[in-house]
């Protein structure tokens, strides 16, 4: 059994105080609060005066989950706290706000493996799965990204199958995702770990003797990033990369070059467009490779076990019309690129440049509203056509009764706002969803966006499918 507080936080939200009058109105230690935001036990005395205080039940304040049953949200994770998603009521059609503290952990499991920028916080697709999940069920995410939904789905036990037009993003879904043996990644992570010192102090330059082939990269125009010295190196760890034989370990090995391009190249790494930073001191790419290594096995090690015995299918596609039959999954689960973002290939425009893939091709094939397109004259009424054909390809592929979840942003053309989710709401009823429930997602981080108020409001939009006209 674990202790969760959860009531407590809605009882707080509902009457608008915060955790600091909470002590205040108490007398509580710093401590005691402290203890009360990690679902810490705390004496039945501090107990009595929150009930006391609030004029309140116990069970207004304490809850109790069974670890083992389906309903504790904390299932499959070992190191996520309840505590990390608070859910509190909402108004008027909205019905719940979901909030992420900036304390949550969001990296667990191998969540952390790679900074994707544009991912969801892991606590997002989870509380939906701890909904409507059972095990055995299928999940699919038409826009994986990097993976999120993925490894939610298989660490509660559900057959996980990913979607993406981004070859980029499809590798490091299928890494995240994938159940390794920890021993075999950290032999090879040794071997390299090996040669890259050799190479250091033998030369800056690969030594041809030493792996069969070498792996000459053309990186067109994402060439201008990259120094002659920083290709080198890189190219040396392809050229050790591929020959690893089987193909999920060296797409580990791949994944973890990937990650490390932007800081051992001259691309900005505080924004999110891939520019120039003429300021920048770039890392060395041996040091940053070993580094991302160890990152990465670590978050392997601590994975180890939670994955259930469930399948896993990752592969490019359209979510506009995906290789999946009518009526064969339960539930879908979509995250699609916001009105106001970047396009995610211009985001990874170096990694796609690495797999030798101009990132233009992709952007051709993407869903998205930012970049040149948003000088189109049409880019908003093609955003929201695609995005109606998402919703009723998801609907397509759901069995009666399924469930299908979205998280999508209001998003801001010229200072004016569009209501996405608002919309989001007339196309799901239009193609025959029933709306479950509507919760806004409040923003906790300090990210720019959230500053600039250019995206304020995050809907997670959760319907069933019932008979409809689509
Ligand atoms: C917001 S991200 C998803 C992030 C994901 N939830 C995660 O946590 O990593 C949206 C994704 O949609 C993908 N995408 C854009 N257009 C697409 C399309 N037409 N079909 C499938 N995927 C698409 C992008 O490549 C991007 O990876």
């Amino acid at each position: 059994m674990s202790l969760s507080y959860l009531p407590l936080w809605k009882q707080l939200t509902a009457r608008g105080m915060t955790r600091g009058d909470l002590q205040e109105a108490i007398k509580a230690s710093s401590a005691t609060i402290a203890k009360l935001g990690k679902d810490e036990p705390v004496s039945m005395e501090v107990i009595e005066r929150i009930c006391e205080t609030l004029n309140c039940e116990i069970s207004d304040v304490i809850s109790m989950h069974n670890d083992m049953g389906s309903s504790d949200s904390c299932r499959g994770s070992k190191t996520a706290n309840c505590q990390d998603l608070i859910i509190s009521d909402g108004e008027g059609y909205i019905d719940e706000v979901w909030e992420i503290p900036t304390k949550a952990n969001t990296t667990y499991l191998t969540h952390g493996i790679y900074r994707y920028i544009g991912k969801f916080p892991p606590q997002v697709p989870r509380e939906v799965l701890r909904r409507y999940a059972k095990p055995g069920m299928t999940v699919v995410d038409p826009m994986c990204g990097s993976g999120t939904t993925l490894v939610e789905a298989s660490v509660a036990g559900c057959n996980a199958i990913g979607f993406d037009v981004n070859p980029v993003s499809l590798m490091i879904s299928e890494v995240v995702a994938t159940q390794y043996h920890y021993d075999k990644l950290a032999a090879l992570a040794s071997e390299i770990s090996e040669l890259m010192k050799k190479w250091t102090t033998d030369s800056i330059f690969f030594d041809p003797a030493s792996i069969p082939a070498k792996t000459k990269v053309s990186l067109g125009k994402s060439e201008i990033y990259f120094s002659e010295e920083a290709k080198e190196k890189c190219e040396n760890i392809l050229a050790w990369i591929s020959q690893i034989e089987e193909v999920p370990y060296r797409m580990f090995f791949h994944v973890a070059l990937l990650a490390i391009l932007r800081r051992v190249s001259s691309a900005n790494v505080k924004k999110i467009n891939v520019t120039v930073d003429h300021d920048k001191k770039v890392k060395d790419v041996y040091q940053e490779y070993g580094k991302q290594l160890n990152k990465m096995l670590d978050a392997e090690k601590e994975s180890a076990g939670a994955w259930g015995d469930t399948e896993l299918r990752v592969s490019q596609a359209d979510a506009r019309k995906l290789p999946l039959d009518d009526e064969s999954v339960d539930i879908v689960i979509i995250h699609p690129p916001y009105l106001s973002n970047t396009a995610f290939s211009e985001m990874t425009m170096l990694q796609l440049a690495f797999l030798g893939i101009d990132h233009k091709q992709i952007w051709k094939k993407e869903l998205k509203m930012r970049g040149s397109y948003l000088h189109e004259t049409d880019g908003l009424r093609k955003y929201l056509i695609g995005w109606y054909r998402v919703l009723q390809e998801a609907f397509r592929v759901l069995k009666p009764g399924g469930i299908c979840a979205i998280e999508n942003g209001d998003g801001q053309i010229d200072y004016v706002r569009i209501p996405v989710g608002a919309i989001t709401r007339e196309y799901v009823q239009d193609i025959g969803f029933e709306i479950k429930t509507h919760a806004v997602h409040k923003m906790n981080n300090n990210t720019g966006w959230t500053l600039s108020h250019r995206m304020k409001d995050q809907h997670i939009i959760i319907m069933e499918k019932k008979n409809g006209n689509a």
